[in-house]
């Protein structure tokens, strides 16, 4: 059975033809304040967060506003360069390192290396099971002993996405990019993380939103979990 997969080409494309919210959206995702609040510290100096599938890095750029060595990973190139170049218009503004990667590969980060990781949309994009299972062991390799994870993805519900037939068990395909989702409940996610980390946080976030030009009931699910 063929699992869907997507191309930094595909992504490229789609952030020059804006269809997706966060292909344009500047503010950081609500999920990534809220995150933090799971963390021990409210001072972020000399602690490090990793954005995974940063895309044009507004959520990087959110924690490095709050004192964090911010790291940043899309396998787009364009957006790093993107990043970088914004980057250094804003140095005093805080730390970003930010750099070309596949999400699905070995990570280029040493072992406990961060305190805090967010993935907004990035991990939901990753259909094939075989390319989350080692995502998620680099995502445990690189974070510390007690590190905060926010995720946030489309849900079985979702407006958009739920209603897209299936392709293979919970995987669809976003017929304006051709780039493919895995489709998600809570307790799919929970099967998939509760070995190595303890749920902290989680909801399920309903509104109106656009997508490709029309607006759609969204639903989203979001998870803060605590490395064990
Ligand atoms: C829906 S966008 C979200 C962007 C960003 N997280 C935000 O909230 O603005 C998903 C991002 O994940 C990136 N992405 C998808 N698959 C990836 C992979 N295997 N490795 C690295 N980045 C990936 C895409 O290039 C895209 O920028």
């Amino acid at each position: 059975m063929t699992s869907l997969k997507s191309t930094p080409r595909q992504w490229q494309q789609e952030y020059a033809r804006k269809g997706i919210p966060s292909s344009y959206k500047t503010r950081p995702s609500s999920l990534v304040p809220l995150g933090l609040k799971a963390l021990k510290t409210r001072d972020y100096r000399g602690l490090r967060s990793l954005d995974l599938g940063c895309g044009r890095g507004r959520n990087s750029f959110y924690l490095a506003s709050k004192g964090f060595e911010a790291h940043a990973v899309d396998f787009v190139p364009e957006l790093i360069q993107e990043i970088k170049a914004h980057a250094k218009k804003r140095k005093r503004k805080g730390k970003i390192v930010a750099r070309v990667g596949d999400v699905t590969r070995k990570w280029p980060y040493p072992d406990g290396f961060f305190d805090y990781a967010v993935d907004i949309y990035c991990y939901k994009h990753q259909a094939k099971a075989s390319a989350r299972r080692k995502y998620r062991t680099e995502l445990c390799r690189v974070l510390k002993p007690g590190a905060v994870y926010a995720l946030s993805l489309a849900s079985k519900e979702d407006g958009f996405y739920g209603r897209l037939p299936r392709k293979h068990g919970n995987q669809v395909m976003d017929p304006f990019t051709g780039v493919g989702s895995a489709l998600f409940s809570r307790a799919d996610v929970l099967r998939e993380f509760d070995k190595t980390f303890k749920l902290e946080k989680f909801a399920k976030r309903r509104k109106r939103g656009r997508m490709h030009g029309k607006t759609y009931a969204r639903e989203t699910l979001v998870f803060v979990f605590r490395k064990k």
